[in-house]
């Protein structure tokens, strides 16, 4: 049974990043999105409001499942009994970040591996910060972000 942890802040999570849970399936038997609860980027959603947009975003896909964590990843990919930690990556810019963070982990647990899956070309220049940038500026995420979380985008940006 190999159980591979996706972790990040999903916040909010993109079609980015359900592109990537959905690659994950053909590498894991199992796949455990990650939704890391303590950011110190501080996140627009509440970790439980990230949890919820997640479960929804990947509902139907069965061998997926949603946890927030807090602390240090390695610990929480042992107590899952993960065997990877998987990772997208859009562009070469991203890989200097990601391999600090990969090479850290490995640093922190011997077992730990990063795999790196690349999202579908169409969403390469798609983040959670992208969307939320358009968003903050009233402008159409349609396309990017699963309906639930637009409206949960406009919801805050309303409430603001
Ligand atoms: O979506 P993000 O924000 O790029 O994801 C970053 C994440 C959650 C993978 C990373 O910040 C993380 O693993 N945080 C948990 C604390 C940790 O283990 N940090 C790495 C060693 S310092």
């Amino acid at each position: 049974m190999r159980t591979a942890i996706y972790p990040g802040s999903f916040d909010p999570i993109t079609y980015g990043h359900v592109d990537i849970i959905k690659r994950s399936l053909a590498i894991a038997d199992r796949v455990i999105v990650g939704v890391l609860g303590n950011s110190a980027k501080r996140p627009l959603f509440t970790a439980s409001e990230r949890v919820e947009q997640v479960r929804l975003a990947v509902r139907g896909l069965r061998r997926v499942e949603v946890e927030s964590f807090d602390g240090l990843l390695v610990d929480f990919l042992r107590r899952k009994h993960g065997s990877m930690v998987i990772r997208g990556l859009r562009a070469v810019s991203d890989f200097e970040y990601e391999f600090q963070l990969a090479l850290t982990n490995r640093r922190l647990e011997r077992t730990a591996e990063t795999v790196f899956l690349m999202p579908a070309e169409r969403y390469t220049f798609l983040s959670s910060s992208v969307v939320k940038e358009i968003a903050r500026l009233r402008g159409s995420v349609r396309g990017l972000v699963p309906p639930h979380v637009a409206s949960a985008l406009k919801g805050k940006h309303r409430l603001a």
